[in-house]
């Protein structure tokens, strides 16, 4: 059987998947992306990761090339630039040091793209030529697809909502600036609220139990479900900045859609519901009532069958 591994770089975890022409996955890894000092010790892990898994299919499995996605990860040139999420800073030449050793072509694309892909050839945007996807992680990563393709732009790094600054003077970014989108709204700005919230009001919250480094986003997704008003609070701010932003990014790229992907999108209506009232609240009345707010048909495996898409299809 022929396959294509799909790869999908996260600030937290790595997963890849081998992948058939029809989407089926013939074995899949997982290995921590921020353990290894050298860019070069962490791909070398993954590339033993992904023999060792082809290896141990029992399948005689045949690579005929690898799609990755991955934050900032430059299309045109096959490499990833001072992402925000990751430890190793600078240009990395990731496709052409894959190739190198692994044999066969490979495919760079940004993470969140290969999720609109992903979508849109295995997924709900079927047929749709204008919709985009959030990808709620570590960081937040927008993929966006206006008149049926992928907005790349001049240097291939177009749709970086989650560097859209909301708060000028705001909380410290990975990238450097202040106030950006995603320091509020991802697993990581989650926590920070929860913290933020925690110490400013006296009320009662079963988060308080929860040792300081512990705490994670599901934690606070739990504990809003479970009615901690104090974490219902922190869904109801992350929710609203989310929205907002998404009505100024509607009057640029006039989406049918937005698929929300990642942990952090399973809260489920816990965050839609906010994002909802305030992107409509917001929204010029040109778009009002027109975009619809949906979870990813994919669930977790959208980035890897996107990415795995970008040798498939050809395409990005
Ligand atoms: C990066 C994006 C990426 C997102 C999710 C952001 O910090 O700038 O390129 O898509 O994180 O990984
Ligand atoms: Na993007
Ligand atoms: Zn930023």
């Amino acid at each position: 059987t022929d396959i294509a591994i799909g790869i999908d770089i996260g600030g937290t975890n790595t997963v890849f998947s081998c992948i058939d022409a029809n989407g089926k996955s013939w074995g899949n890894g997982t290995i921590p992306t921020q353990e290894q000092e050298r860019f070069e010790d962490f791909l070398n892990d993954l590339c033993d990761s992904i023999d060792k898994t082809i290896e141990d299919s029992g399948e005689d499995l045949k690579l005929i090339g690898i799609g990755i996605g991955a934050p900032n990860g430059n299309y045109h040139t096959g490499t990833i630039e001072n992402a925000a999420n990751l430890r190793w800073k600078g240009l990395l030449e990731i496709s052409r040091l894959v190739k190198e050793r692994m044999n066969v072509p490979v495919k760079l694309t940004n993470d969140a793209n290969a999720a609109a892909l992903g979508e849109r050839i295995f997924g709900g945007a079927k047929n749709m030529d204008d919709y985009m996807v959030i990808t709620l992680g570590t960081g937040l990563g927008s993929g966006i697809v206006v008149n049926g393709g992928l907005l790349y732009g001049h240097d291939g790094f177009a749709g970086e909502v989650g560097h859209i600054i909301m708060r000028p003077e705001g909380r410290e970014c990975g990238c450097g600036r202040r106030g950006c989108l995603e320091t509020y709204v991802s697993a990581t700005g989650v926590k920070r609220t929860a913290y933020k919230m925690l110490a400013k009001h006296m009320g009662d919250s079963s988060l308080r139990a929860v040792p300081f480094n512990d705490l994670t986003a599901k934690m606070v997704a739990d504990a809003a479900n479970n009615g901690d008003l104090l974490a219902m609070e922190v869904f109801a701010y992350t929710g609203k900045m989310l929205g907002e932003a998404l009505a100024n990014v509607a009057s640029v790229t006039s989406p049918k859609a937005i698929f929300f992907f990642g942990g952090l999108a399973k809260a489920g209506e816990l965050l839609f519901e906010p994002v909802r009232e305030a992107m409509e609240k917001n929204l010029l009345f040109l778009y009002k009532n027109k975009i619809s707010l949906l979870p990813s048909e994919l669930g977790d495996d959208a980035a890897v069958l996107g990415a795995a898409a970008l040798i498939w299809n050809d395409q990005a």
